[in-house]
């Protein structure tokens, strides 16, 4: 600052009350900007509390109806589902993906028939359905083929949206797969059902949590390094994006979330279309471990981390926290 303008210029002046900040936020955080990512079981009756993902548990069929209405009731528009699929339908060639009275298909008639006014996203991927833990089908070396496997991610796509999905959203990383979704929902008469593509998706060390929830991470050979990104490309997140813009994506996903906010300003300020973070399991671990190390506050942590995510040009985030951030918004 030039000396001539002290003091006429302070910016602390507008800081200076609650109001006066309130009324020069440039950003607003709401329950609408937020996507409850819920795991379901098999069984009757029951939570099962997940260790590494404290406070988060999965929830039988039965009971998911509840959380829609809970989303419902917060204001909460969105709701994303991830099975827990047994380990006995568990197979190399993923077909319980394709069975449409799976888990999956009957949460999501489920939550309909609880709460019809909230949005439900369905992932679209194969690791909760292979034996071997990766998105997609592999070959006797153990890489994950990209044809082959998009051809059943259209199916589990459909056999989605059938169930009643309103977003299907291929968290797979194979090339072409939105394309060959977009054309086969065209065809079905799905022309409403939307298509959230995890476009710029890293293979990331924040999906442990994750993995233990959807039971596939004692599974898991390997890694995912030859179909998700590399954490040290930004550019070659441009192209996914563009590709799968150009393939009929309505609304595109970065992931992980914090780690990666100069992706979602980068992917807004070039294309001009809905982008979501995914604040993802080691985020959420990673927050919550703080707070029971007395190292922070959770509730101060949850709304500036969410309020980060809106800064940096997100329409929305799915994130853990979201029931609780609600309540502390709508309170
Ligand atoms: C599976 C999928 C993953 C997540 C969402 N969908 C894990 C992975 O790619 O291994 C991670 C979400 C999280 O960590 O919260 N395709």
């Amino acid at each position: 600052m030039s000396l001539a303008s002290f003091p006429a210029l302070r910016l602390r002046r507008t800081r200076s009350a609650p109001w006066s900040r309130a009324l020069v936020a440039e950003n607003v955080l709401t329950p609408a900007d937020l996507i409850w990512p819920l795991f379901v079981t098999e069984g009757d009756g029951g939570e099962e509390p997940i260790a590494t993902l404290p406070g988060v548990s999965r929830w039988t069929v039965d009971r998911i109806g509840e959380r829609a209405r809970e989303a419902r009731d917060l204001g909460i528009p969105c709701v994303a589902l991830f099975p827990n699929t047994p380990r006995e339908l568990r197979s190399e060639d993923a077909r319980e993906a394709l069975n449409p009275d799976n888990l999956m298909c009957r949460a999501i008639r489920a939550i309909k028939a609880a709460a019809p006014e909230i949005g439900v996203l369905t992932d679209v991927a194969l690791d909760p359905y292979t034996s071997h833990g990766h998105d997609g089908i592999v070959d006797a070396a153990g890489y994950v083929l990209n044809d082959v496997t998009s051809e059943i991610l259209v199916r589990q796509a459909l056999v989605q949206a059938e169930a009643g999905s309103d977003i299907v959203a291929p968290s797979d990383m194979m090339d072409g797969r939105v394309g060959a979704i977009r054309s086969a929902l065209e065809q079905a008469g799905h022309v409403n059902v939307q298509i959230m593509a995890y476009a710029a998706k890293y293979a990331s060390a924040f999906y442990g949590p994750f993995r233990d929830a959807v039971g596939s991470r004692g599974l898991l050979k390997g890694d995912k390094k030859t179909y998700q990104m590399n954490p040290a490309n930004a550019e070659e997140a441009l192209r996914e994006v563009a590709l799968d813009l150009a393939e009929g994506a309505d609304t595109v996903m970065v992931k992980p979330g914090l780690p990666y906010l100069d992706i979602i300003r980068r992917v807004k300020d070039r294309f001009e279309v809905p982008v979501f973070a995914y604040q993802v399991s080691g985020e959420y671990a990673m927050i919550e471990a703080a707070v029971a190390a007395g190292a922070g506050e959770r509730d101060a942590l949850v709304l500036e981390t969410l309020m980060a995510f809106k800064r940096a040009g997100c329409s929305g985030v799915l994130t853990y926290h979201a029931a609780h951030a609600a309540r502390l918004l709508g309170a």
